[in-house]
Formats: structure tokens, C-alpha cells, sequence
């Protein structure tokens, strides 16, 4: 993997720079736009060298969705041209057009279905764009789409300065300081299972929240009521055994009476819905916190969309103080610490929400290999 920052030569070249601009975005508005304030210092370095730069980017998973709202937010940054396009005339036009240090914004480049299939002439149309590919989309380097992978096998091709922290920083885990707390939580059970898997065997401790955590609380053989579970996972039976990790013995439920409550977990009953962590027993991580001198947590604790950020934000305020090299991953988290601007106070929040769990379990992705 080559660093952008060894890109010479690039005075009146075209340089392809693939982004992540897919924020969260509600009724226009941008809720937050960190993955477009990480692009900035690699688009100013290029612009610096001359560079004209081409910047491409997908947005949600709609192929009608347009970058439009985003080019208004970055526009705010750097004087930037956007073409409501990805191939065809108007495209060539702005191209033509483009001076030194011009920066042009082409349309969502999932409208084209050549983009998700990988496919070879999409990413020949893509790559006759520029003289040289910049990789700054580490959140959906996971996927091996036509402007991830395709476009980096054509070009010389280098990493972003976010991409390349990005890499640096989740590598920490790789060989970690000890000991070592991996704090897990968010739903979608079947893809954390080989996460967890791999980390009560590499850290030395590890807690669970979440949807994830519901699944071990029936798996321990108590009553979860009406508790979302995820279907068909294997046996948890062998990892609930391990010294290592640590289930959550209080909660936060809704019932008949529908006010939540904080009970224990042996306390559920069939018309509870589990729908946080208690606090008591976030509380009772403290210890565990104080001691590490690496923590990674990935995913919020319990139902966040449906307003319970309680254990989520006090799990936050504990690693904000600690004194351990904290490194936050994952979509709801990171969005969080945006919010409470606390993003200084920890070693590193990734942008990556797949792409970084797909990093942690497997120490590559797609995109970087194609980098090589
Ligand atoms: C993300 O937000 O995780 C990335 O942009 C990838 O998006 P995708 O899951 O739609 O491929």
C-alpha cells in the first residue's frame, strides 16, 4: 500500500479520488458529515500538487439516490463542481474543462449496476478518468466493487491519509498492549459471531451488549420474553463458558406496565422486552476499564434508534476517561461521539461500519489487497 503523499508528478494530472460520502441523511439534512471532513486533507494535498481531482462516491443503496446534498456540504469546504452524472457527455465536458487544482464531483456511482457487480467495463470507463486512483474510502473497501477493486488493478493506485490511519490504527489490535478489552454490541449476531470467536481468544476480555447479548442470555438458558434474538446461530454454549467474557447481569426491560425498568437478568419475564444494559452492571466494567491498556468497542449496548442510549453513553464517558488506548469502530458509535464531541478523547474512532469488523476479523480487505 503506497501513501498519496509519495504521489509525484501530479501537476496537471488527473487524480481519481474514490470516497465514502454515504452519511446519514434525513429529509436533506446531513446528520453527520465526518466521513466528508476525513476526505478533506487528502483532497488539499492533491489540489496542492497540481492535481486535478475526480472525486467518485456511492450513496446509500437506492441507485436513484443523488450526491447532491453532500456536494452542498462540501462545497462549504472547497470550491468544488458537481456533474449529475457518472458516464456520457456532460462528464467528458467537466473534464475537459478542469484547470489545476480543479476539484469536480461526479453522481452516485451505484446509479451505474456496474459499480456492485465489479464489473471490468465500469471500472475501465472509471479509470480513463484519471491518470492515478486514490483509495479514501476505507468504510467500503470491504465491498469489491467496480471503483474499489476495478479501478486500482488499472491505475497506479495509493491510499488516502484517512484510509492509511485507518489501517494503522484498527492494526493495533493485531498486536495488542495488554490486557486487552473487546467490547462488542449492535445486532446482526451471524457476522459477530466469528469476531467474538477470534477475540476471546486474542484479548483478554471481552463484553457484550446489545442484540448480540440477548442471544447468550438464552443461550445461559434464561428467559428473554419478547426480546429480539437473531435466528440460526450456532452453538454458544462453548463461548458462554470462557473465563473471558463477560454477560451483563443486569437490564433494562419493558413490560406489561410498559415503563422501562431496571432489573436483573434472572428477573425477565415473558412479557419483557430486553431493550438496554443495565446500568449497574456497565458500572461494574469500571475495574476491567482501569485495568486494560487497550480497549476496542464496536456497537451500541442496547436499542438505539429506539432512544435507549443509556448504557451506550455511560460505556462512553467511562472510556472517554480511561487511561487505556481506546479505539471506537462502528456506524451508531461513532455518530455518538460525534454528538458529544469526545472524538478527542480517544486513540481512534474509525468511519468504518462493516468494513472495520470485516478489518478486525480478518486484518485485510478487498480494497487494500487491490492496492498492492
Ligand atoms: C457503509 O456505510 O458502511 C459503507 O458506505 C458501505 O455501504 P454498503 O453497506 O451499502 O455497501
Amino acid at each position: 500500500m503506497i501513501s498519496v503523499k509519495s504521489l509525484k508528478d501530479c501537476k496537471g494530472k488527473y487524480v481519481l479520488v474514490r470516497t465514502d460520502f454515504n452519511v446519514p441523511i434525513v429529509n436533506g439534512k446531513i446528520l453527520d458529515a465526518t466521513r466528508i471532513r476525513v476526505a478533506l486533507p487528502t483532497i488539499a494535498l492533491l489540489q496542492k500538487k497540481g492535481a486535478r481531482v475526480v472525486i467518485i462516491s456511492h450513496i446509500g443503496r437506492d441507485p436513484k439516490e443523488s450526491l447532491k446534498p453532500v456536494y452542498s456540504a462540501l462545497k462549504k469546504h472547497i470550491p468544488v463542481r458537481f456533474v449529475d452524472d457518472i458516464v456520457g457527455v456532460k462528464v467528458a465536458d467537466a473534464l475537459e474543462d478542469m484547470k489545476n487544482g480543479d476539484v469536480l464531483m461526479l453522481e452516485n456511482l451505484r446509479s451505474n449496476p456496474g459499480e456492485k457487480e465489479g464489473d471490468k467495463a465500469f471500472a475501465r470507463i472509471l479509470a480513463s478518468y484519471g491518470d492515478a486512483y486514490v483509495n479514501e474510502a476505507f468504510p467500503v473497501s470491504h465491498r469489491a466493487d467496480a471503483s474499489i477493486v476495478g479501478v486500482a488493478k488499472l491505475l497506479p493506485s495509493y491510499a488516502g491519509l484517512q484510509f492509511e490511519r485507518e489501517v494503522k490504527e484498527l492494526s493495533r489490535v493485531l498486536k495488542p498492549k495488554r490486557p486487552f478489552l473487546f467490547i462488542l454490541g449492535g445486532g446482526k449476531a451471524e457476522t459477530k459471531i466469528p469476531l467474538l470467536k477470534k477475540y476471546l481468544a486474542e484479548a483478554d476480555s471481552v463484553f457484550i451488549g446489545g442484540i448480540l447479548a440477548n442471544n447468550f442470555f438464552k443461550a445461559e438458558g434464561f428467559e428473554v420474553g419478547k426480546s429480539k434474538t437473531d435466528e440460526n446461530l450456532p452453538n454458544l454454549k462453548a463461548m458462554i463458558k470462557n473465563q473471558k467474557l463477560i454477560i451483563p447481569d443486569m437490564v433494562v426491560v419493558s413490560g406489561k406496565e410498559k415503563k422501562a425498568k431496571t432489573v436483573p437478568l434472572a428477573s425477565v419475564t415473558k412479557e419483557d422486552s430486553i431493550l438496554d444494559i443495565g446500568l449497574p452492571a456497565i458500572e461494574a466494567l469500571a475495574p476491567v476499564i482501569a485495568k486494560a491498556k487497550l480497549i476496542l468497542w464496536n456497537g451500541p449496548m442496547g436499542y438505539y434508534e429506539g432512544g435507549y442510549t443509556k448504557a451506550t453513553e455511560a460505556l462512553l464517558k467511562l472510556l472517554a476517561n480511561a487511561k487505556a488506548e481506546t479505539i471506537i469502530g462502528g456506524g451508531d458509535t461513532s455518530v455518538l461521539v460525534e454528538k458529544k464531541k469526545l472524538a478527542d478523547k480517544f486513540s481512534f474512532v474509525s468511519t468504518g461500519g462493516g468494513a472495520t469488523l470485516e478489518f478486525l476479523s480478518k486484518g485485510t480487505l478487498p480494497g487494500i489487497t487491490a492496492l498492492k
